[in-house]
């Protein structure tokens, strides 16, 4: 394998990341940010992010010589005498207006790094950009002798290193057959399939996937919706689907409604897409407006277990609520669903004390003002008229429901990702709640 000088601009989920484990597969590797404290601290290698293994990974790249950290991208670029062989952009592409993927970060980098690249460098995008980015890059770079390629990331957070190192494939797209051949021999290590492409097929290749997994999660949950009005088991239904092997167990949890820092991204701009094309993309509206109803579903469901009337008010109803991250796993909460849910039932009127093991009281953050963060599960359903679980926090299984149950106003629990064990929420005084779960909606 060739040992690569690689620059990573952008030290997020996405760029740390990659730029960490490309270091543990041998590559040379400088990552950039605009952060100067970030910088500061990856350099001392302390991680913000929660992320298994990441810190591990950092301080072995750091401690063998191989990984290092710098602030800005024109820096990296310029860390070594001959400049990197590859860079890669991993700056954020925000929803920009009416859902439109937001480049002005990218451009900003590229306008800064252009005249320093050196001659035969290849430039990757692994932000997930609009198809037609990797041609826009090279119009803005207009540099002969420097290849683009698109090279999309699909690790998931919370298990993002081993998502990068063990990929269900590679995909790397661009019009210069030899500049693409160089990127996926950065992971030759990995034996990954290998999907070499033009620049278009590779990025669309991540917006169709990750609009295929939330259609699959929407669809999901509209069959959990059925499962309430039928009295039909939801578990059930989707194990004997997922032994299919074309339909697969994975993706299947019902749940609050799917959030995070991509899917809701990724449909959103593929409607754009689609649109700029001339193509009514339904199936992705339908999607999102699954997913929009979904949230909503969750406060009815809140609405009927606590008043015990459909149209009941929550005017003033503590409510506790487990979990506030988009999924467990992660202190990220970028378009949480379970902060979406928390803001309809603060619509409602209702009184929030939230709960979540990767968030600390004491840290506040902008999105949680409408909630009273405490750092002890038992305090935040004292007096509650009902407790909700809105990310799938394992721990939450172990906690002590008889003692919930003792300080809860009314020990109710609706379970938006059937999580607990009924059987454990009841023994211990619960009434318990879930998702497409033999209980009428
Ligand atoms: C980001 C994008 O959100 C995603 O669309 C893209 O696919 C990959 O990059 P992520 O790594 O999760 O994903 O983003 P984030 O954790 O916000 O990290 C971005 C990093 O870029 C931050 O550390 C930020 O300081 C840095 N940055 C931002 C720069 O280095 N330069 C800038 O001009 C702006
Ligand atoms: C996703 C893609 O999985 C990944 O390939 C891509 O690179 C980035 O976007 P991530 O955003 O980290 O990864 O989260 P993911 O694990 O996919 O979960 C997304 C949302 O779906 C979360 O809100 C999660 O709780 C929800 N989900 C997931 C369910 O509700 N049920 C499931 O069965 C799986």
């Amino acid at each position: 394998m060739f040992v690569r000088r690689i620059a990573v601009v952008g030290t997020g989920y996405v760029g740390l990341t990659t730029g960490a484990c490309l270091a543990s597969l041998g590559h040379d590797v400088v990552c950039a940010d605009v952060d100067a404290a970030k910088v500061d601290r990856l350099r001392r290698g302390e991680i913000d992010i929660l992320e298994p293994g990441l810190a591990e990974l950092v301080a072995e790249g750091i401690a063998a010589g191989r990984l290092s950290f710098v602030l800005g991208a024109s820096a990296a670029v310029r860390h070594t005498e001959q400049g990197p062989e590859v860079v890669f952009l991993c700056v954020p592409t925000p929803m920009g207006v009416g859902g439109v993927a937001d480049l002005s970060i990218v451009e900003s980098v590229l306008e800064e790094v252009r005249t320093a690249l050196p001659a035969g460098c290849v430039v990757v995008n692994k932000s997930t950009v609009p198809v037609g980015t990797a041609e826009r890059t090279s119009e803005l770079l207009d540099r002969a002798d420097v290849a683009v390629v698109s090279n999309p990331e699909f690790l998931r957070e919370g298990s993002a290193v081993s998502d990068f190192l063990n990929p269900d494939r590679i995909v790397v797209g661009g019009s210069s057959q030899d500049a693409a051949e160089r990127v996926a021999a950065l992971y030759s290590r990995l034996g990954a399939p290998t999907v070499l492409t033009d620049a278009p097929s590779a990025e669309l290749v991540k917006y169709a996937a990750n609009c295929f997994l939330a259609m699959k999660l929407s669809y999901v949950n509209a069959v959990a919706e059925l499962c309430d009005r039928l009295g039909a088991n939801i578990t059930d239904v989707t194990e004997g689907m997922g032994y299919d092997k074309r339909i697969g167990q994975a993706f299947l949890q019902p749940g609050p409604g799917w959030g995070g820092s991509c899917l809701p991204k990724d449909t959103s701009a593929m409607l754009q897409l689609a649109d700029a094309a001339d193509f009514e993309f339904r199936l992705i509206r339908a999607t999102i407006d699954t997913n929009t109803r979904q949230r909503q579903r969750m406060v009815e469901k809140v609405r009927l277990a606590v008043t015990g009337r459909r149209g009941g008010s929550l005017s003033r109803k503590r409510i506790a609520l487990f979990g506030l991250t988009f999924k467990a796993g992660t202190d990220d909460l970028r378009d949480s669903p379970a902060l979406a849910v928390a803001a309809l039932l603060r619509q409602a009127g209702a009184e929030l004390v939230g709960y979540d093991p990767a968030l600390r009281p004491d840290n506040p953050h902008r999105d949680l003002a409408a909630i009273t963060l405490v750092d002890d599960p038992y305090v935040a359903a004292k007096d509650a008229e009902a407790v909700v679980i809105l990310t799938e926090w394992p721990e939450f299984r172990s906690l002590d429901w008889a003692h919930l149950a003792e300080v809860a106003a009314r020990p109710t629990v609706i379970d938006t990702r059937n999580l607990l064990d009924p059987a454990v929420a009841r023994r211990g005084g619960f009434e318990w709640i879930g998702l497409g779960k033999n209980q009428p909606a």
